[in-house]
């Protein structure tokens, strides 16, 4: 037997009653049964970036714009928003508790356009949202509250990962629709259809009105009207998420164009915007939730339960974000300067998504890799499998989410040689 000595025996003694202490108080807690979480999928990428010290590392995970220094960029038209507003010595008393008129009455009408005839007859119930994820959870909790028909709610597969938690932390179970074709990484146009034909009457059905995220497939503006139809027949009820208006095309009218075939079509729908990634705001959260209603009358009595709801989970929204957004959105000049501004974007994305696909052609790679340019805003649906994002990290400390999606925001033209060259070594 090893010889112990007295002191090493005290040591011991004193772990072992180190870790019973922590044992009993872990169990006396009223939290012991608390297991620890996964991170976030999209989130805790970021998490992992920042830990890793390779000066070569990358992210492309969160859907945040980088310039092509890899930086956060701050839109000019919203410099000189906040320059204005700090200018003008506003107060920081509450915002009513749907938010600022000159914000959400302009958010909406830059999802409808002027001339549209719900707007011009108050038949909407609108109010600001702490950014697009508040607007989905607004919507959650109105439609688990007032909802009528079948509680289920249907997504596409693939949709947001958020999406989920979202509406079922509200109670309303979801439901997939096929969407995705991974042997073309484009659009399921028939599984998309089948499967919305086979939804029971009365369902819930979540739509992303542009710049599909994950996947950056959209429906071509003829399939959006053959869709309207279907839905209005089928009695479905249409939840559009607009996160990302401006950032498919570059034109924040045109990518508008699903929810206002919608709109034309005469449905009654809600919708959520977000101005995180077309105005930069992403830390101001400024967003707006609406529901189009049947009448002017109908849409005060929506915007009335909305108030009750809104004053329970958070009383009334942020009011910096909403300011700047309303400074842009209501001065024609600044409004301009923004206009462009989300060109730029989208342009410089459209931009390294060719480079991207150039590089990785030129390395001789003998995949198809033409969904990079063919899909759209700001995500690549890459195809690459959990095995390929996790060497990615390992051997290249490139980070993405595990489903082969890249933020092509984090591309730049700096990075992008290296990114196609670890592409072109993990799918060899
Ligand atoms: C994303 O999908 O990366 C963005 O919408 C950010 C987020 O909150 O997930």
């Amino acid at each position: 037997m090893a010889n112990i000595s007295g002191k090493t025996l005290l040591s011991a003694n004193r772990a072992i009653g180190a870790a019973l202490n922590a044992n009993t108080a872990r169990t006396q807690s009223w939290f012991a049964g608390v297991q620890m979480g996964p991170p976030d999928a999209i989130l805790g990428v970021t998490e992992a970036f920042k830990r890793d010290t390779n000066p070569k590392k990358i992210n492309l995970g969160v859907g945040a714009y980088r310039d092509d220094n890899g930086k956060p960029w701050v839109l000019p038209s919203v410099r000189t928003a906040e320059e204005r507003i700090v200018a003008k010595k506003l107060d920081k008393e509450y915002a009513t508790i749907i938010g600022i008129p000159d914000f959400y009455n302009k958010a909406i009408e830059l999802a409808l356009g002027k001339d549209s005839e719900r707007l011009k007859g108050k038949h909407n119930a609108t109010t600001q949202s702490i950014s697009g994820t508040g607007a989905l959870r607004i919507g959650a909790a109105f439609l688990s509250k007032f909802w009528q028909g079948n509680r289920e709610v249907y997504v596409p597969t693939p949709t947001w990962g958020n999406h989920v938690p979202i509406f079922e932390h509200s109670g309303l179970p979801i439901k997939k629709y096929r969407y995705y074709d991974p042997k073309t990484c484009g659009l399921d146009v028939q599984g998309v259809f089948e499967d919305i034909s086979k939804i029971p009457e009365k369902s819930i059905v979540l739509l992303h009105a542009c710049a599909h995220n994950p996947t950056g497939v959209d429906l071509s503006l003829e399939q959006w009207k053959e869709l309207s139809q279907l839905i209005k027949k089928k009695n479905l009820f249409p939840f559009f998420d607009m996160a990302y208006q401006g950032f498919a095309s570059g034109d924040v009218d045109r990518d508008a164009q699903a929810v206002r075939i919608f709109e034309k079509d005469g449905h009654l729908y809600c919708l959520a915007q977000s101005f995180a990634k077309n105005m930069g705001l992403y830390g101001e959260r400024a967003g707006a939730y609406s529901v189009i209603t049947a009448s002017k009358e109908e849409a005060d009595r929506v915007t009335s339960q909305i108030k009750i709801l809104i004053r329970a989970l958070y009383s009334n929204p942020p009011i910096n974000g909403a300011r700047l957004a309303a400074e842009i959105l209501n001065d024609q000049e600044l409004r301009a300067i923004w206009l462009k501004d989300v060109k730029t974007m989208a342009d410089r994305i459209i931009n390294i998504r060719a480079q991207l696909k150039g590089n990785l052609v030129k390395l001789g790679s003998s995949r198809s890799w033409d969904h990079i340019t063919n899909q759209i805003g700001m995500f690549c649906y890459s195809g690459m499998t959990a095995e390929n994002v996790e060497r990615l990290s390992k051997e290249f400390s490139i980070y993405l989410t595990k489903d082969g999606r890249i933020s092509m925001a984090g591309v730049t033209s700096k990075n992008v040689d290296y990114l196609a060259h670890a592409m072109h070594e993990v799918t060899k």
